[in-house]
């Protein structure tokens, strides 16, 4: 096995063996087995409390790459968006599946009973996928949404994705369902090298995603 040098803290600090050791970063269960961590606690609500989506931390992030995209968000409601648009992920059994992806509508809901369909449209419109549903191009939410992981510190980031297993599920989708190597109680200094290669190519795709299509996006309503 590879050594990581010493003086490279870049690497001496990604997700190291204790935190990989987690509970929730156990390869998730095999073919007709049960994964009961996932139905008590599941992946979405892990997320929220201590993983990627952080409930106090990635709002914040959004607002800060709101702010590098578009200027300061003066209007509160933005900032509501920015507190409430993911929290549907609370008790999703995947990030990305079919449950995940409906975690937009909690957000949005809230969003539209407090400030009318514009604010649910534009809530929703954080996902592509929910975007393209409604025949709209994505709203500048998901622009600051995915500028966000770019802006913030991958060490950070890849300390929560470990630390809530939501890593297995994002890795997976890289590498098309190679759990068995990619889900392991521990990571080797190769599969480290791997998290740092995988959160590379990510940052690079949405830098150039957001550089392209950050003046396209649907604005935030007035008024
Ligand atoms: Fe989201
Ligand atoms: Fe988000």
């Amino acid at each position: 096995m590879p050594k990581i040098h010493p003086k490279n803290w870049r690497q001496k600090f990604i997700p190291s063996q204790a935190v990989c050791m987690s509970i929730f970063s156990r390869r998730p269960a095999g073919a007709g087995q049960r994964n009961y961590m996932n139905s008590f606690f599941p992946v979405g609500t892990r997320s929220l409390l201590f993983g990627v989506h952080l409930f106090w931390f990635h709002p914040l992030m959004v607002a800060w790459a709101w702010w590098r995209l578009y200027g300061f968000p003066r209007d509160p409601r933005l900032w509501m968006s920015f507190f409430l648009h993911d929290l549907g992920y609370w008790g999703k059994p995947d990030m990305d599946g079919t449950a995940g992806e409906q975690h937009v509508e909690l957000g949005a809901a809230i969003m539209g009973r407090l400030f009318g369909p514009a604010w649910k449209n534009f809530t929703l419109g954080h996902s592509r996928y929910y975007a393209q549903h409604l025949g709209l191009l994505p709203s500048r939410l998901c622009m600051a949404d995915k500028y966000s992981f770019v802006l913030e510190s991958r060490t950070f980031y890849l300390w929560r994705a470990c630390l809530s297993g939501e890593i297995n599920e994002y890795l997976a989708h890289r590498h098309h369902g190679k759990y068995a190597v990619m889900g392991p109680t521990t990571y080797s200094a190769e599969q480290r090298a791997d998290l740092l290669a995988w959160h590379t190519e990510l940052a690079e795709y949405l830098r150039r995603y957001v550089l392209l299509h950050a003046h396209l996006a649907t604005p935030e309503p007035k008024g």
